[in-house]
């Protein structure tokens, strides 16, 4: 039989922990790894750096099409510049989720994850990956968390790098881009009625590896 590439999704809100999740998987099967919000934020970056609008759908729509991405190992480079740890900025985050609202840049990056996937497989990680972009996944798992344990989490994150950040500032910001990225006519973020749902926010990492390689077992993967 002709083999077919295995697709794992994991979908969450941000700061669940899916980023974590999401490489260590992909690294113990030995797939490949689809980062889809490094997408949008490629784009917001892309956006930001033309002067684009990311809330204007002619804007976005510029942003996304004369886009130049190379990937190369961990890093990730546009229109030949090293973007990795910009693309994780604050000012992007929200820039992404601005841009991700519009059905064109959807379109376009839909297109791209689509042609993504190969062999032996792939771990998927973002909002709509177990929804709209690989509905017949193999493993569809929904990390959720209550807010304040993951602005908590972003905020130790941020903090270890930027000095001017406070557990209110990235509060309020995780709220918001929950609330647009959950409210947006295009792809909200929802659970598909098929995903496992895991509850992250008193487990421990190592907890939540556990019960992501459990349910991944079951569904028939096997490390
Ligand atoms: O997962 P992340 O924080 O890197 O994603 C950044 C933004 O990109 C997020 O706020 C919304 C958007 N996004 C999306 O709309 N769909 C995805 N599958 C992944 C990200």
């Amino acid at each position: 039989a002709v083999p077919i590439a295995k697709i794992i999704t994991i979908d969450g809100p941000s700061a669940v922990g899916k980023g974590t999740m999401a490489k260590r998987l992909a690294s113990e099967l030995g797939y490949h790894l689809l980062d889809s919000g490094a997408l949008y934020r490629l784009v917001a970056v892309n956006a930001l750096q033309q002067r684009l609008d990311p809330n204007i759908a002619s804007d976005a729509e510029k942003a996304v099409q004369n886009l130049h991405v190379e990937f190369d190992d961990d890093k990730v480079y546009l229109n030949g510049t090293d973007v990795t740890t910009k693309i994780r900025e604050e000012n992007v985050s929200k820039a992404a989720s601005q841009i991700a609202v519009h059905a064109s840049v959807r379109r376009a990056l839909f297109a791209f994850m689509q042609a993504f996937v190969k062999l032996p497989g792939i771990v998927a990680d973002g909002r709509d990956m177990g929804t709209v972009v690989f509905p017949h996944a193999d493993v569809k798992l929904f990390l959720t968390a209550v807010t304040a344990v993951r602005a908590e989490r972003r905020y130790k994150q941020l903090s270890k790098h930027a000095k001017n950040v406070t557990l209110d500032a990235v509060f309020s910001e995780l709220v918001d881009r929950d609330a647009r990225d959950s409210t947006r006519d295009e792809a909200p973020l929802i659970p598909a009625e098929d995903a496992v749902v895991i509850d992250t926010s008193v487990d421990t990492e190592a907890q939540v590896y556990e019960k992501i390689m459990q349910t991944v077992r079951l569904g028939g993967i096997l490390p």
